[in-house]
Parts: C-alpha cells; sequence; structure tokens
C-alpha cells in the first residue's frame, strides 16, 4: 500500500522519464508565459483571523510557518483539461495527455526562507514531484515517511520524486537563496490500479478539491477580473456560481 514504486518500465514511469528530460523546456516555457494567474495560499483561508486553516486540504499548518509562502499554476486536470496557453506547454501537454490515471498537474512556486511543518494532505494517491528550479542550491526538499522509514530528497534541478502525500507525513523547506519551482502531478499508481480503484481514487479526488470543475471555475474568475476578483474559494462555493455536487 505504501509503496511509491511504479511499474518498471510501465507507461506512468515512461512518461515521467519524458518529462524529465525535457525539464529545462518546460521550466522556459514556464518563464517565457506572460502575466501568470496563481492560486495563493489566501484563496484557501477560511477567515481572516490569520490563523491558517488550508481550506482545500484541511491540513492545519502554522501560519507563521506558512503565510504566503507558496503560489501555483495549475496546467492540467483529468479528462484532458489544460488550464493554460497550449504554446508555452505543448511537449508537456502531449505526454500528459498520454499519462495513465492522471488526476493533475501543476507548477508550485514556493518562497525563499521557507519551511512548512510536519502535515499530510487530502488528496489520494501518488504525487510526483519533477524540480525545474531548486532556487540555486541545494538547500531545499523534502523529508516524509514511508513504512516508518524517513526519506530525504533533495529537490535538485531534474531531480524526480513519487510520494503519497496523503499517507506519507512530510514536510519540507527552502533555504536556497531563490524561489524553488516544482512541477506536480498527481496519478494513480498503475501498479495497483483496478477498475474500482480508479473510480473511487478520481472520485475521492474530485471531492477533496469540492469539485474540479469548481476549482477550475473559479481560477477562471480570477484570471478574467483580475485583482478586481477579492473572494476566497471557500466564499466562491458560498456563491451562485457553483456547479450542484
Ligand atoms: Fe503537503
Amino acid at each position: 500500500m505504501l509503496s511509491n514504486e511504479l511499474t518498471k518500465s510501465g507507461r506512468q514511469e515512461t512518461c515521467l522519464r519524458e518529462i524529465q528530460d525535457i525539464y529545462k523546456e518546460i521550466y522556459q516555457g514556464f518563464l517565457d508565459q506572460p502575466k501568470k494567474i496563481y492560486l495563493t495560499e489566501k484563496d484557501f483561508e477560511e477567515s481572516p483571523d490569520y490563523q491558517y486553516i488550508d481550506n482545500l486540504k484541511h491540513s492545519y499548518v502554522k501560519y507563521d510557518e506558512t503565510q504566503d509562502n507558496y503560489k501555483l499554476l495549475p496546467l492540467y486536470y483529468h479528462g484532458g483539461v489544460k488550464v493554460q496557453d497550449s504554446k508555452y506547454y505543448r511537449k508537456l501537454y502531449s505526454i500528459l495527455d498520454g499519462f495513465p490515471n492522471i488526476a493533475s498537474c501543476c507548477i508550485i512556486v514556493v518562497r525563499a526562507n521557507t519551511q512548512i511543518g510536519r502535515h499530510n494532505d487530502m488528496e489520494p494517491g501518488w504525487r510526483a514531484h519533477i524540480t525545474l528550479d531548486s532556487g540555486g542550491g541545494n538547500d531545499t526538499g523534502l523529508i516524509y515517511e514511508n513504512d516508518g522509514k524517513k526519506i530525504k530528497h533533495i529537490f535538485s534541478n531534474g531531480s524526480l520524486n513519487i510520494m503519497q502525500p496523503k499517507y506519507n507525513y512530510h514536510k519540507g523547506w527552502n533555504r536556497n537563496q531563490n524561489e524553488r519551482v516544482n512541477l506536480v502531478i498527481d496519478f494513480y499508481n498503475g501498479r495497483h490500479a483496478n477498475e474500482m480503484d480508479l473510480k473511487k481514487y478520481f472520485e475521492e479526488y474530485n471531492e477533496v478539491f469540492y469539485g474540479l470543475e469548481n476549482m477550475h471555475d473559479f481560477y477562471e474568475a480570477k484570471r478574467i477580473f483580475g485583482s478586481q476578483y477579492t473572494q476566497t474559494y471557500a466564499e466562491f462555493l458560498e456563491g451562485d456560481l457553483k456547479y450542484a455536487s
């Protein structure tokens, strides 16, 4: 159950290697993309009492450790939804279209001098991190627990790690000089997949985000209205635009 290993020479492994091979190109596309709209921690605050409660994942993280310490650029959802302009991510998108059992893909940027306390996330399944830019050094990474064993992964450029954010307690840090940029892919490991598990996986994954369609519409509202749009995701879900679940 806790095994993070993929089937050797399986399709998922091949896709991840292909993405690793072009990580510099992916990063360049990201840099070239103008006026990027991010999801931020603020979007997922329950109330402005400055006690940070992650409304998206329900995982409690100490506010002073996490204030605005990451931002997230959604790229892709299962079903082939391409969130950003394809011209900046052409090769990546074509690999993701052939990635079996993929739930989502995004880019997460973590500020310099940041620590993220020990926690687990609500997302079921497996998570791959591929580092696009470590932030200029090797003092950034992830420590997680797998079968009672502590595993430390350093986010060096082009490196790959696979873990289970729901079952592997983890903490992270970035003590490099600059922001660290990771590509994150959530998926269900083909080694463990059968039709029923997959169905359950996508249902659960969807629930964590209160419906990926809602998440996507919230993001579109941010993109269209820019800084005039001040609703949090919780407020958006209270409103009329929400999909019926
Ligand atoms: Fe996490």
